[in-house]
């Protein structure tokens, strides 16, 4: 199967124009599954929680989902995307997994990074892992990426890989730990970084670029610049990632050994 990411600069506020840019970044090339980054459609930097509350949107009801399963119709794919979710009066920095017949899985950030802990609720969903095609896909958002847990979480519930929207602002940061979560999970993972820079409340972020697709092995298959537009896909074999040998008498899921663990990281 092909997977891929969409790394481009959202508008902030401009949901119509960025869910219109990604339907033609899209149009790029053949893809079973994209991953888009965080907050794509509204953009990162909130004033407040009324700017976020105007701006996120229910799921699976709100426009943006809505037109994510349409382009996923069209396109005759999957597609992860970072999204503002507003549910019984909480909002949630949120991620969701659709296809041609709707939606497919969702979660909600786990880990909240900076200013998001004052606008938005933490994610209060189990980890879940959902199939695309031959592929079991786990879903993170950015910040979770620096928590070993999260990721093993999906490995251990069978995930083959981790679609990661993200709006990385620490450089090089997420794009190391994501080759680790890979690698000590033996799993496949696509992260989708955006691009571009925001000053809407007196600091400046930057976004860091660099989306990429990482192999069970940790070997970065295909990597976006750090400041500028692609959509790109490559093909995989999500079953590589049912394999956790790491030699011929190591197998990193099963020689773990959580009784000696278990309480020191609750
Ligand atoms: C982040 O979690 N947006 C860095």
């Amino acid at each position: 199967m092909r997977v891929g990411y969409v790394q481009f600069a959202p508008e902030f506020g401009e949901v119509r124009r960025n869910l219109a840019r990604v339907a033609e970044l899209l149009a790029s090339e053949p893809a079973d599954l994209w991953v888009l980054p965080e907050l794509f459609s509204t953009g990162y930097q909130f004033r407040s929680a009324g700017e976020l509350s105007e701006l996120a949107e229910p799921v699976p009801g709100g426009p943006t989902t809505r037109r994510l399963v349409a382009l996923a119709r069209e396109r005759g794919c999957h597609l992860a995307a970072g999204i503002a979710e507003e549910a019984d009066g909480r909002v949630y920095n949120a991620a969701v997994l659709v296809g041609p017949g709707g939606l497919v899985a969702r979660y909600r950030k786990v880990h909240l990074f900076y200013e998001e802990k004052n606008l938005f609720a933490p994610g209060d969903l189990p980890f879940s892992v959902a199939e695309v095609g031959p592929a079991r896909v786990g879903l993170l958002v950015c910040y979770d990426h620096l928590f070993p847990e999260a990721a093993r979480a999906l490995a251990l519930l069978g995930a083959d890989l981790i679609a990661h929207p993200a709006n990385l602002v620490m450089p090089g940061l997420g794009q190391l730990t994501m080759r680790v979560r890979a690698l000590e999970n033996r799993v496949f993972t696509v992260t989708a970084n955006r691009i571009g820079a925001e000053a809407r409340t007196g600091e400046t972020l930057h976004f860091t670029g660099l989306s990429q697709v990482v192999a069970p092995n940790g070997d970065v298959l295909l990597q976006a610049p750090q400041d500028g537009e692609e959509a790109k896909a490559v093909e995989i074999d999500p079953l590589r990632a049912r394999d956790k040998r790491l030699t011929r008498l190591n197998d990193v899921l099963a020689d773990r050994r959580p009784a000696f663990y278990r309480r020191l990281v609750e």
